[in-house]
């Protein structure tokens, strides 16, 4: 048995809610923190229908959804980090999660792109980081990458290795520091790949994604996948690999970026690569 109880989920947007309903599903406590109230009530509606859908509204007791930081986090034991893909804001909430936390508690961050080794200067705790990255819709994509910072301890690894399998996803470790972890990385190749061949107007977009669907047995193409996932943050991770490479091969392209600037960032506003009734 773990002696990881208590998982407190910092961000409940797309991902966060997804990461808390699953670990609750898994018996764990979960202490759900935003800074937004309507995303907090959304993430309750979700978990809730969730939970009755599943016949499992006996772990409703199990979850408690808080716009206050310490009561979100003072009883945890492992806490999963998905705010936005912005490192500033990474590095400010692993500084007041540090503060806040139980000493023993493990702080993950489940960022798409940034190594946990850029964020652990802003805590004390330098052992007891992670980068634990999953691939929602986690029913669909049962796995999670796990990366060490430089400091992180062989059994701060260990506890987030048996954690990911407690939850019934497969760990998919990182032996070595690599930008994307080890399917991101692949992923990323597909996603560029596509970004520039929609931006050079190579070929249209339904015919990429019929291809890969017939090529791969997937139900869904790259561009239904990247409109799902959310444009902005397809970006933010375009751009974080472009900073830290300074490579033009790797700078997103500026049709990308003008589309993300006008609000079109797929499912979540109705208008991405595709058109989409408003989620
Ligand atoms: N979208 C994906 O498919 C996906 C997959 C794997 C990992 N990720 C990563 O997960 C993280 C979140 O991405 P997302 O797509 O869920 O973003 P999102 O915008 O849907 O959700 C982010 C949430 O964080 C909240 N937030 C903002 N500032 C906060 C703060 N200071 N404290 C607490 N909450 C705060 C926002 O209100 C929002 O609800 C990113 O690092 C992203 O790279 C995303």
């Amino acid at each position: 048995m773990s002696d990881l109880l208590n998982i407190s989920i910092i961000g409940a947007g797309f991902t966060g809610k997804q990461i808390a309903e699953w670990t609750l599903l898994h018996n764990f406590k979960v202490y759900i923190y935003d800074v937004k109230q309507e995303i907090l009530e959304d993430t309750e509606k979700f978990i809730t229908g969730s939970l009755k859908r599943k016949k499992k509204m006996e772990l409703i007791n199990n979850v408690i959804y808080t716009s206050d930081l310490s009561l979100a986090v003072k009883n945890s034991d492992l806490i999963i980090e998905a705010v936005p893909e912005d490192i500033g804001l990474k590095k400010k909430v692993f500084s007041q999660l540090d503060k806040l936390a139980p000493i023993n508690a493990i702080i993950a961050t489940n960022s798409s792109s940034y190594p946990v080794s850029i964020i652990e200067d802003a805590v004390l705790r330098k052992d007891k980081v992670l980068n634990i990255h999953f691939y929602p819709p986690i029913s669909l994509r049962p796995m999670a990458d796990i990366m060490r910072g430089t400091l992180t301890s062989d059994e701060t690894f260990q506890k987030g290795k048996e954690w990911i399998e407690m939850i019934g996803c497969a760990p998919l470790v990182v032996k070595k520091e690599c930008r994307g972890f080890v399917f991101n990385r692949i992923w990323r190749a597909v996603k560029k790949e596509c970004i520039e061949m929609w931006a050079g107007d190579y070929a249209d977009i339904e015919d990429i994604d019929t291809a890969w669907k017939i090529f791969t047995g997937m139900k869904m193409g790259p561009f239904v996948l990247m409109d799902a996932i959310g444009l902005d943050t397809v970006l933010a991770v375009e751009q974080s690999y472009y900073q830290e490479t300074k490579d033009l091969r790797d700078k997103p392209p500026k049709a990308f970026e003008e589309m993300v600037m006008r609000g079109e960032i797929g499912m979540k506003t109705g208008k991405g690569f595709y058109q989409w009734k408003k989620s």
